[in-house]
């Protein structure tokens, strides 16, 4: 990545617009706090921030067939079952309503993907996407990758919050790597956010290797897009 020499006066600037920012978000923080309003305003407030002045890292990474783990501990993961499809819903306010998930769902399995699930007591716990044979995927932030080579992508992975670190993101990854090997698929990617610790733990602990980053620069409200590759072989997944 290319990044630009700045003059003197070109820092007091840029310096003096974070300060105003960062002065900007902690009053807004002490407001919403003293009139007790929900944390979801804040998150929707901190977003509009960031949004005005900031740099976002969606990572990409891949793996070929030959370098999947042949280990079967993912057989409770239901492949394509409408049944527990119909168990989900919300969690919170902000997250789609049963309506608009099923409809999303039927749709993507009208395309031809397919989705896993494991639930438990009559709620969907986890969901993920395997899609085939594809040649692009998008990012969370409007990034399109283009492969080499047609490949399987992976994405789309939830699970609800009491139900989580136990291992359900982990045991589907390997079971939709499994399955995409097996389907004849020579090479899988998976994308995550940079700051999606807990997710990009898990991709790169299965043996994912990066790829690709799509980036995006907020400066008030303009948004610059752009894609660079890992220094190596940068458009292969090769070892
Ligand atoms: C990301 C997400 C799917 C993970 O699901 P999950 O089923 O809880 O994941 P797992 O149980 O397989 O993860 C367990 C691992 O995460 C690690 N982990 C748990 N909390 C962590 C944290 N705060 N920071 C870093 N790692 C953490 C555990 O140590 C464990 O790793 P280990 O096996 O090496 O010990 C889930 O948090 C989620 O749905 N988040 C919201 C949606 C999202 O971010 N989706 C991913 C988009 S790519």
């Amino acid at each position: 990545m290319k990044i630009p020499l700045l003059d003197t006066p070109d820092v007091a600037h840029v310096l003096s617009g974070r300060t105003g920012i960062a002065s900007r978000v902690s009053e807004i923080r002490r407001r919403v706090s003293s009139r007790g309003l929900a944390p979801a305003l804040l998150a929707a407030l901190q977003g509009r921030l960031a949004r005005c002045w900031s740099v976002r890292e969606f990572r990409m990474y891949g793996l070929s067939a030959s370098e999947v783990s042949k280990t079967e501990s993912d057989g409770d993961l239901r492949r394509d079952a409408i049944d527990d499809l119909l168990l989900y819903r919300p969690f919170s306010a902000d997250e789609m309503s049963v309506e608009d998930f099923l409809s999303e769902a039927v749709q993507r399995l009208e395309q031809g993907q397919h989705v896993y699930t494991f639930a438990a007591d009559g709620v969907l716990l986890h969901y993920s996407w395997l899609i085939a044979q594809t040649r692009r995927a998008g990012s969370d932030f409007n990034h399109e990758f283009a492969f080499p080579d047609p490949a399987a992508v992976l994405w789309s992975d939830y699970t609800r919050p009491g139900a989580r670190g136990r291992g359900l993101q982990t045991r589907s990854i390997h079971r939709r790597l499994r399955d995409a090997a097996a389907a004849g698929e020579t090479s899988m990617f998976i994308g995550v956010r940079a700051d999606n610790t807990v997710s990009r733990h898990n991709i790169e602990k299965v043996g994912f290797r990066y790829w690709a980053s799509g980036w995006i620069q907020y400066r008030f409200g303009r948004a610059r897009r752009w894609i660079t590759y890992a220094p190596s072989a940068p458009r292969e997944i090769t070892r």
